[in-house]
């Protein structure tokens, strides 16, 4: 099929380079011209584990091409993918104004029958706002059809949750559109659900609003573990046993972060509102999650008795492993924290590095993980990288000022880690 994606960030360029692996004709586009420069030269503007491979073997073999033109795009392809991002506006209402130029563009472009599909993440409504952008410039309603196609990937899985999704939401009013997406999508194999446009934008919101509520009941849960002498890791244990709860998303720790939970939640929350029910359970689902990074910042800087003149190590600033996403990544927050009470921080995260320097270019950055105990006051997980797991925890705290460690996710052994020398702290047990 003739495909087209415009947005190579996260979701566009996975999107585009799985579907032409697939053996489609694909054309990914961005405004951004030195993103599309990159891609043209087979590097990715973004880290994500086998894009790389995929892009250079797509331009390759001919089945994508990269580049600036809407136009070019729109007139090649029989569907569009919108894949352009949706931040969330002061308000938290999510900010359409790339999907409206996106979609501007493309109207002026239309010359046969399109399916026109909304993959960014956008609130109840935005498919019938595409579809009137559309005929505002004359577009006859015979010739495109707009579907919701929300994308569910993780950020550090993309290409494998691209390549296995445990679902695929199709929402269109006209089954001949759907139609056209299931046939995309037949070869992976996975189940589809078809239904109208504003229920399939409703589980896309739905689905990461109930994961962060998830996340943040059982960080409800681990305070309550530090107030009663009970142990988190085996509560939620016990609890996702059960078919009903679920073992999955039950991890106590530094919150929800990254370009997606937050921004959603808010935006279910303002578009609950608009609609005129008040989600109070979400707004109470935010209200932990910033609780919780507070209460585990607020115990470190007593322990250390104030952050003045403290060394802090963190150990990855990335807001999740396996991704150089820093969008509300509980690092920055941490960072604040310290400097606003000041501290010096020193930092070490094996990818997202560069994209924190942008914004603390005077923070200390470790070459490498064992150089950051040296002088520390405190070491502090925050990103769970696999390469932090089986440290030689003997030998960063060697060279340690006060050998404290607060583990943001749960990651060491506490028996362990005071054999080590360490004070360990954690959350949820003692
Ligand atoms: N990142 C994720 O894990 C994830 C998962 C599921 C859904 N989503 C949703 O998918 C959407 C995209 O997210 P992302 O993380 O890929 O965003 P991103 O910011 O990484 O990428 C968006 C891209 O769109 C480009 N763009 C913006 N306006 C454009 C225009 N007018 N024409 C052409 N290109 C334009 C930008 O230059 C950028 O490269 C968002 O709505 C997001 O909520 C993201």
């Amino acid at each position: 099929m003739k495909v087209a994606v415009i947005g190579t960030g996260y979701v566009g360029l996975v999107t585009g380079v799985v579907l032409a692996q697939l053996g489609n004709d694909v054309i990914c586009v961005d405004k951004d011209l030195d993103k599309v420069e990159k891609l043209k030269n087979g590097i990715p503007p973004i880290y994500e584990p086998g894009v790389e491979e995929m892009l250079r073997q797509g331009l390759k073999d001919g089945f994508l091409t990269i580049s600036d033109s809407i136009k070019e795009a729109t007139e090649a392809s029989e569907v569009i993918f919108i894949a352009v991002g949706t931040p969330p506006a002061e308000d938290g209402t999510p900010d359409l104004t790339a999907v409206r130029a996106v979609a501007n563009e493309i109207a002026k472009h239309i010359m046969r029958y399109t399916v026109v599909v909304n993959k960014s993440t956008v609130p109840v409504g935005s498919g019938d706002m595409v579809e009137k952008i559309i005929l505002s410039h004359g577009v006859d309603s015979s010739l495109f059809d707009v579907v919701s196609n929300p994308e569910f990937l993780r950020e550090g899985s993309a290409i494998h949750d691209t390549l296995h999704p445990d679902r695929i939401v199709i929402g269109a009013k006209r089954r001949d559109a759907a139609v056209k997406l299931v046939e995309l999508y037949a070869t992976l194999q996975s189940p589809m659900i078809v239904t109208d446009l504003n229920s399939a934008e409703l589980i896309k919101y739905g689905a990461n609003s109930f994961l962060a509520m998830k996340i943040s009941f059982i960080n409800a849960i681990s305070r309550i573990c530090e107030l009663c002498d009970a142990n988190v890791a085996d509560v939620a244990a016990g609890m996702g046993s059960d078919k009903r709860v679920g073992n999955q998303f039950l991890s106590a720790g530094l919150g929800w972060g990254g370009s997606c939970f937050p921004k959603d939640v808010q935006g279910m929350v303002k578009v609950s509102e608009d609609l005129g029910y008040d989600f109070g359970l979400l707004k109470e689902v935010i209200q932990i999650n910033e609780d919780q990074t507070l209460a585990f910042i607020a115990r470190l800087e007593e322990r250390l008795d104030g952050f003045n003149g403290k060394r802090i190590a963190l150990m990855g600033l990335a807001f999740k492993p396996n991704t150089d996403d820093i969008r509300d990544a509980k690092s920055l927050v941490i960072i604040d924290k310290v400097l606003a009470g000041g501290g010096e921080v020193i930092a070490y995260d094996p990818i997202a590095e560069a994209n924190v320097r942008e914004i603390y270019p005077s923070i200390d950055y470790a070459t490498g993980v064992y150089e950051l105990g040296v002088n520390a006051d405190a070491l502090v997980l925050v990103t769970e990288w696999n390469e932090f797991r089986q440290l030689d925890l003997e030998r960063l705290a060697d060279k340690m000022r006060q050998r404290v460690l607060f583990d943001g996710r749960r990651v060491y052994d506490k028996a362990k880690a005071e054999r080590a020398g360490f004070e360990y702290h954690t959350i949820g047990s003692h």
